[in-house]
């Protein structure tokens, strides 16, 4: 039974307003009258323990940000290549990379029908043909992006690995053979913004063997691999993320982007991150920890709304539901300062994707807490049945 407050049209004006990212907790405050400092951000899948960050230098706030060798050095270790462009958040790459391959022939794009919208968005902006794959399930994506190829092998292909919200993730043999299927002028763009957590899904662990004929810390020529810092250091505000190709592609993302991209701070911040391997082993457990008490906190919530289990990554869990149903909770915990995300799929069907929580932070826990057991009793008191 649908009552009140939950009749799709009452709900429409929402959906209409909803935020095109995450995070938006300016917004956010203005929308529900609710202070900044009182929101608790569950609407990204960014680390809620960011790694923390050491006095700078006033060096790296005075000199010019030419890249430190320290820096280098450090991101080479960890992601293990000798090849990199570093960028003010992969944001910055992905809105470039349909200029960069389109500048001597224009091809089509594949893109996931599900995952971060900047993708989609960048290549329209472009002017480019793009052609969607289903990305809800592994089979599905590997059904169609196989057709796709087969069909016209002349396309760029982008996926998101594992997808942000759909948490579909393909294996690196599956990566390899479509990067083999795509035309000579055709790039395969690998976005691994969550894959920290779990990196031996990443290309950049491919082993440098003969089996997969890569030559010493090279990756195919035509594929382009993406990893955001923000996520799994938890700090997305110093925008910083990493491009990893051939080094004649790097170039050229280089020149559509120009020189001083990461600045000094974020470099000398990162630089200590990146080499702190005994806080990276600490965050792997504390991540899962802190979504697996998220979902503990949202079961009985979820149980009262018969939504089924959720999706899961490490940093966020997404809900299938009906849209209806995901727009009044998403809606209802805002009014208690809880931001959540609302991912519509289509007319009828959503994903409510939430962030993890710091379950260590006694304030924060007690609120979700508290507003979620508010909401089901007042869904049981409603009788609001999905
Ligand atoms: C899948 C994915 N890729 C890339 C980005 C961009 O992140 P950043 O610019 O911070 O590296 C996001 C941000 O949410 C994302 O979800």
């Amino acid at each position: 039974m649908i009552l009140g407050e939950l009749s799709p049209a009452s709900l429409n004006p929402l959906k209409d307003k909803l935020p095109e990212h995450g995070g938006n907790l300016p917004a956010a405050a203005k929308a529900y009258n609710i202070p900044l400092s009182e929101w608790v951000d569950l609407s990204t899948g960014i680390n809620p323990e960011p790694y923390p960050v050491p006095a700078i230098p006033a060096q790296a706030f005075n000199a010019l940000p030419y890249l430190q060798d320290d820096f280098i050095e450090a991101v080479q270790g960890y992601y293990q290549q000798a090849n990199f462009l570093a960028v003010a958040g992969t944001q910055t790459a992905i809105q470039v990379l349909p200029e960069v391959f389109n500048q001597n022939q224009s091809l089509p794009v594949l893109l996931p029908s599900i995952g971060y919208q900047e993708h989609k968005q960048q290549w329209l902006r472009y002017g480019s043909v793009i052609q969607l794959y289903r990305s809800d399930t592994a089979a599905n994506m590997s059904h169609d992006i196989q057709q796709a190829l087969q069909a016209n092998p002349d396309q760029h292909l982008v996926v998101i690995n594992p997808n942000n919200p759909s948490t579909v993730q393909v294996g690196l043999p599956q990566l390899l053979q479509w990067s083999s299927m795509l035309g000579r002028h055709a790039h395969m763009i690998v976005d691994e913004a969550f894959i920290d957590i779990s990196p031996e899904g990443s290309l950049l662990s491919l082993p440098q063997s003969a089996e997969n004929m890569l030559p010493q810390n090279m990756l195919p020529q035509n594929i382009v691999v993406l990893r955001s810092f923000g996520k799994f250091f938890g700090l997305a505000g110093i925008r910083l993320g990493f491009v990893f190709s051939s080094p004649n592609i790097l170039k050229q993302i280089q020149q559509a982007l120009g020189i001083w991209q990461v600045n000094g701070p974020a470099q000398f911040i990162a630089t200590q991150a990146l080499n702190d391997t005994p806080w990276q082993t600490a965050a792997k457990q504390n991540i899962q920890k802190n979504t697996q008490y998220t979902e503990q906190t949202l079961n009985p919530l979820m149980a009262t709304f018969k939504v089924s289990p959720p999706l899961r990554h490490a940093l966020f869990l997404s809900y299938p539901m009906s849209l209806t149903t995901a727009l009044f909770i998403y809606n209802d915990l805002a009014k208690h300062g809880i931001l959540t995300r609302v991912v519509g799929l289509d007319n009828e069907r959503a994903l409510l994707r939430v962030g993890s929580i710091d379950h260590l932070n006694m304030h924060a826990t007690a609120r979700l807490h508290d507003a979620c057991e508010q909401l089901r009793l007042s869904a049981i008191g409603l009788r609001i049945l999905e």
